[in-house]
């Protein structure tokens, strides 16, 4: 997405660093409109590396290539960081005297701006007035938040938090469709532990069920995560539940079930567990040469959720199968959602370079009649989307 942060005059310009940061980790492309009195708070050069691209402050720089209109008609998105009295009251009279006012003007793409004051100029009428022609017109409004101020005073006027900026200008262009759901997700693969040190595992990484998390979230779903040893560290703003093996997988969501309305189930589960676990350390030297196991199976908890499951509430699980030819891989889907009875199965293919641990991901969805109602390539966040579209 072409994400453009109007950055005005105000001491928390330092801070939109972090916002500008933000954007750019998560993949869109910045280009940052800063006001001359914002430069005077924050470098040039810092918001040109962490941007990646030059910073725009001038009216008569690039003319030949109607700067002044082509940044805006460009944005998809524009987040105004800070937004000091002056810039909200600039904003809401429509003026263009500098750069921004012509940007935000210039486009069509959804406004967000984020308050940066002194308390007395945030609870001043004119900019309370401000604020209410912004909102009418549809832009968001984020925070301020309230505590210290530039000098001794506290209160409200501090300029929100770079990530609650970025996760609430994400929220405002993202469809709220799956508002009002609930949703459990499981992400990760299962451990069963041999001894203490030691356990049976797989390379699932969680990157796909975290992925889909997230993106219910944004979406507007409440959203519990079951995450089974994850590789990754999951956003704290999701409700998480560790667990480590198949067992415990399997208390967490019975518990957490009852009250979702939706259950995906992305955790890689373990088949199987050692029958025995013992309490020291197994000793190759009282074992030998070779070392036999014995493995009972573990309860099939999308099977469980299936057999239990409410009036309403929907079920989907995974299958990450190994098999390259797609037919045959579409066979495997296929006696599998008909063994499980979910409503939909995710297809994928795993193996040594794909699916498990990568950052991207190739799924077929099949209905419970084993019907294709959905494909999907690319980055797990996008196909983390299309999964929940067939919610939405
Ligand atoms: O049978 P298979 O392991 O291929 O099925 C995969 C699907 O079943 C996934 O959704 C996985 O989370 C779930 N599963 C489970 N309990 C198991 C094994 C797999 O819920 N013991």
């Amino acid at each position: 997405m072409n994400i453009v942060v109007g950055i005005t005059g105000g001491i928390a310009a330092y801070k939109a660093v972090g916002v500008v940061r933000a954007f750019v980790l998560a993949g869109h492309t910045v280009q940052v409109v800063a006001t001359e009195a914002a430069l005077r708070f924050v470098g040039r050069p810092t918001l040109e590396a962490i941007s990646r691209n030059p910073v725009h402050t001038s009216l008569f720089d690039g003319v030949a290539e109607v700067r002044h209109v082509m940044i805006g008609q460009r944005a998809d998105l524009i987040v105004v960081a800070p937004a000091t009295a002056n810039s909200l009251a600039k904003l809401a009279a429509g003026l263009a005297d500098d750069l921004l006012g012509n940007t935000i003007l210039a486009s069509t793409a959804p406004v967000v701006v984020a308050p940066a004051m002194h308390t007395e100029m945030w609870q001043n009428p004119a900019t309370r007035a401000n604020l209410d022609t912004l909102r009418a017109r549809g832009i968001t409004v984020v925070g301020p938040a309230s505590g210290q101020l530039t000098g001794a005073d506290s209160g409200p006027g501090r300029m929100s938090e770079p990530d609650d900026i970025v996760a609430a200008a994400l929220r405002a262009i993202t469809p709220q469709d799956l508002a009002g759901r609930r949703i459990l997700v499981t992400a990760g693969g299962t451990r069963e532990p041999l001894d203490p040190v030691r356990y049976i595992g797989n390379r699932s990484s969680g990157r796909q069920g975290v992925a889909i998390a997230e993106a219910a979230v944004a979406r507007g779903a409440t959203v519990t995560l079951i995450a089974a040893n994850l590789d990754i560290l999951a956003p704290d703003t999701l409700e998480v539940v560790s667990v480590g093996t198949a067992l415990e997988l399997q208390a967490a969501v019975t518990a957490a079930a009852e009250t979702a309305d939706t259950v995906i189930m992305a955790a890689a589960v373990a088949d199987y567990r050692p029958e025995a676990i013992v309490d020291a350390k197994i000793k190759k030297e009282q074992q030998g040469d070779t070392l036999s196991l014995t493995l009972v199976q573990n309860p099939d908890i999308l099977r469980g959720v299936v057999e239990n499951r409410r009036d309403g509430q929907v079920v989907i699980g995974f299958a990450a199968e190994t098999e390259p030819d797609r037919d045959a891989l579409l066979a495997l889907g296929r006696a599998k959602v008909a063994r499980k009875g979910s409503d939909y199965l995710v297809v994928n293919r795993v193996g040594w370079t794909e699916g498990f641990g990568t950052e991207t991901n190739a799924i077929i969805i099949l209905d419970s009649t084993g019907v294709i109602v959905s494909e999907a390539e690319g980055s797990k966040a996008s196909v983390a989307d299309r999964i929940l579209d067939l919610l939405a």
